[in-house]
């Protein structure tokens, strides 16, 4: 059962060799193949190339792609997509004066966040998230990282959790799961940060493991959260349970998140909107990806990640959309790419290397996804006609995708 897609104006992200991810100079090179087939059997990239060398043999199925493109479909290293219910009040305080942080003083914020999932029963909020989770597939992600941290007690950690496996077993799309329950400080533990620290170590890491409920583990590194020696604590609690770090660093400030990330190997860095040269240089010639949110910059109205400074300096850098109620209410991964070109100067082929081959590194999928590779899974976008790759983060809003397919399966709209 092969489907042969034929006369595709133009294959992106074509990789023949393995690779994990590409940095500086590397990300502004995005291979592809003009006038090209692709075919794909059980689910996985069989064969590809010019349309000169198209196999003349029988397909049980072909598509006819004259004047559109394909690409790997969107890696989203990023989200929070499992909450309950919304957050636009806030939104509203926003707008009429109040900061972020005013508004997580006076109990909103992430806590607010936190009293409306506990109050949310397992299946109402495995209801709410596999709508948001249909939705970011139809705009085309096929692989999604998605995070506890709005339960903050061990019951409702480990609900997020179940959500988040329930969510693995019924969908094709990738999913892996992270831990972060150092996300907020909750109001029952509010003069006693420790002892949350310790009921996470103590109490819900070892469920975790038990149930192995997550790959990762992440923590919200910034002032008036959690310190650089509280994350320490965590990261090293999660490694005895082979949980391996993804945090949330420099968002606000710079407080050495990144450096203590670095130390403890961290799969990636995340946020990075406030960052100074040393944070920059410790990330060198790691493995540790840097990770930017445009969408959240785009959002709380606060600077963007500094990518040109970064990739300039050598780093690679992956995209993702942070998709959560209260910094960034969507996971449209396109307006992710066209705000990262727009806003931050990376060039359309340097944000479409983050958005797919990086970000899938940034989730330990590089071998899975991120790239149209013989043998990874055929989970595809296929565009509208469009002149370039260029159009897609040219134009922003513009909804340029025709069919999404995960594990080579046509998702139906
Ligand atoms: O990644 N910064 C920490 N966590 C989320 C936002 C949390 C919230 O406001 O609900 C983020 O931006
Ligand atoms: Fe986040």
């Amino acid at each position: 059962m092969a489907t042969l897609f034929k006369n595709i104006k133009e294959l992106i992200q074509v990789r023949t060799k393995p690779i994990s991810f590409v940095s500086g100079k590397e990300m502004n090179g995005l291979p592809t193949i003009k006038n090209a087939y692709l075919i794909v059997k059980e689910g996985l990239i069989f064969d590809f190339g010019e349309m000169d060398n198209c196999p003349k043999s029988d397909f049980a199925q072909v598509i006819d792609a004259t004047g559109k493109m394909i690409l790997p479909s969107w890696c989203d290293s990023h989200t929070h997509i499992v909450y309950a219910g919304n957050r636009e009040s806030e939104f509203v305080d926003r707008i009429n004066g109040l900061s972020y942080e005013d508004i997580a003083n006076r109990g909103g914020g992430i806590l607010n966040s936190a009293k409306k999932l506990q109050e949310t029963s397992e299946d109402d909020l495995y209801q709410q998230s596999k709508t948001r989770l249909e939705e970011v597939i139809r705009l085309g992600t096929g692989a999604v990282e998605i995070k506890s941290g709005y339960g903050l007690t061990t019951e409702a950690e480990l609900k997020m959790l179940r959500v988040i496996k329930r969510l693995k077993e019924n969908y094709p799309i990738e999913i892996k799961a992270t831990f972060l329950g150092a996300h907020a400080v909750p109001s029952n533990f509010k003069n006693n940060k420790e002892g949350y620290l310790q009921l996470l170590i103590e109490e819900v890491m070892p469920k975790i493991a038990e149930e192995n409920l997550a790959e990762y583990v992440d923590v919200f590194c910034e002032t008036g959260y959690f310190s650089v020696s509280d994350t320490e604590l965590i990261l090293k609690a999660g490694r005895k349970h082979g949980l391996i770090p993804k945090i949330h660093v420099n968002q606000f400030t710079a407080i050495g998140g990144v450096q203590v990330g670095v130390k403890y190997n961290a799969l990636s860095v995340d946020h990075l909107e406030e960052m100074r040269e040393e944070d920059i240089d410790v990330l060198k010639n790691t493995s540790t990806m840097p990770v930017a949110l445009p969408s959240c910059s785009y959002f709380l109205s606060i600077p963007y990640t500094p990518a040109r400074q970064m990739i300039d300096a050598g780093l690679p850098l992956a995209l993702a959309s942070d998709y959560n109620p209260g910094s960034t209410p969507s996971g449209n991964m396109n307006f992710v790419v066209s705000t990262a070109c727009i806003k931050m100067r990376m060039t359309p082929e340097e944000a479409i290397n983050a958005a797919t081959l990086n970000g899938a590194y940034a989730m330990g999928l590089e071998k899975e996804v991120g790239t149209i590779s013989i043998g990874k899974q055929a989970n595809l976008i296929l565009t509208k006609p469009i002149n370039s790759y260029g159009f897609i983060p040219y134009s922003f809003g513009t909804h340029h995708i025709d069919k999404v397919f995960l594990k080579g399966k046509l998702i139906e709209n």
